[in-house]
Formats: structure tokens, sequence, C-alpha cells
């Protein structure tokens, strides 16, 4: 998978990509991340890549002249299957969009900062429009970094144990039971018993069930309740 992030602080996303498991799956050639700069497609020599808003109000908005260029010159190269917008009022990010796009072979996300981008860039370029939660960030970096860990740590191979990612809570619909690990006893606060037996199918059962209550109690919209 390729995803290429274009964003005017580019460096705000150096950081995520450089560590621990996000590192790990571009050294295994698994995902390539390529930042682009849109300062550098900027209208003028001052770097201007935002503008006041036609009809007045607060707040710049990202010209759509910078992000055309920055947009065609990779359409140039390849075909992108998701065009992403990060913005509050897009769509609500859930596992199930995760998994659809860690199907994908080439993902273009589009940070938004200010008032947002020009209206004729989501009309024109953007495929789908996506928000990390319902508060507004200073710009869409944060929550890129978010899609991208997401969608990342799922690729077959990017985590040592794939079953792993499997047993995430909400790959089932439901939040992931809890888990513990040693000491078995640690002062007076002792490990579920079951846990110990080393009888299988009833961990299994138990995991199921303590998943359920855990999703009846924090999430019940999840069991549509
Ligand atoms: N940009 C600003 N706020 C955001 C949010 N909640 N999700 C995605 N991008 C954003």
């Amino acid at each position: 998978m390729r995803i290429d992030i274009i964003s005017c602080q580019p460096d705000l996303l150096e950081s995520p990509f450089s560590h621990s498991i996000l590192r790990r799956a571009q050294q295994k050639g698994l995902v390539e991340i390529h930042l682009h700069d849109l300062r550098k497609y900027a209208i003028n020599k001052y770097g201007q890549i935002d503008d006041y808003a036609f009809g007045g109000g607060a707040g710049m908005v990202m010209m759509i002249e910078p992000i055309d260029k920055c947009i065609s010159e990779l359409q140039a190269e390849r075909t992108y299957d998701a065009i992403i917008y990060m913005t509050p009022d897009g769509q609500t990010l859930n596992q199930n969009t995760v998994n659809q796009f860690s199907l994908l072979q080439n993902i273009l996300i589009l940070c938004g900062h200010y008032k947002g981008v020009d209206e004729r860039v989501r009309q024109r370029f953007v495929t789908h429009e996506i928000s990390i939660g319902d508060y507004v960030l200073s710009g869409g970096e944060l929550g890129a970094a978010v899609l991208a860990d997401a969608i990342i740590r799922i690729i077959p191979g990017v985590l040592n144990d794939e079953s792993s990612a499997l047993t995430d809570s909400f790959q089932d619909g439901l939040l992931a039971p809890p888990v513990f690990t040693r000491p078995a006893d640690y002062k007076g606060m002792k490990v579920p018993e079951i846990l110990l037996s080393g009888d299988g199918p009833k961990i299994e059962q138990w995991r199921f069930e303590q998943a359920i209550e855990r999703t009846r109690q924090r999430r019940p919209d999840l069991l549509g309740e």
C-alpha cells in the first residue's frame, strides 16, 4: 500500500511514522508513506496557500489552486483508490471504514487547516470525507496520523502476531474482553481462575461473555440496544 499525505505542516507528521509499528511496516516494505508540503505549490513566492472567505467572516480558506497542482502532479504518476479529506464535518471514522481502506492500493489524504478548503476541492477531487470524532482539531494532520495508523496496523504482516488485530475491540462489533498478565496474584488482586485453567474452549467462552458484558455496559449502541 502507498499513502500520500498533503499538508501545510508535514513536520507534524514525521514523528508518528518514524516509530514502532508504523516504522517497521515501512521497513518491511508493506507500506510506503509520502508526505507532501502544500507550500511548495503556493500561488506566490510568499508561500500563500489560503485567502479570505468570499462573503466575509473570520478564518482563512485553503485555496483550490495549490491543492489542484499538488493532487494533479500525484495523479499523473498513479491512480488513487481514495482521496480522503480530513474534516470535522466528515463521516465519523470506525473500524469498518478502516478495514475497507486497508484493502486499497493507493490512498491520498488531504489535511485541512483554518476554516477548511474551498468547497470546490471537495467537489472536484475528494472521494471520502473523514472525521476522527465530534471535536475540532487545529488541523487535519493528527487525524491523518490516526487514520493511517489504524489502516496500517491491520495490513497482513504488519503486526507480528497477526491474530491480535483480529481480536481488537470493534473487529467483531464488540469491545475486547479484559486481559491479564503475570503475576496471577498482585497484592491480593487475583486473575480470574478460568484464565489459569488451561481449558481453551472454556476460556474462549468466558472471553466472549466478557466482551458482550463490557459492550452492554459501555457501548450498548454497538449491540443495537
Ligand atoms: N480537522 C479538524 N478537526 C478534525 C476532526 N475531528 N477529524 C478530522 N479532521 C479534523
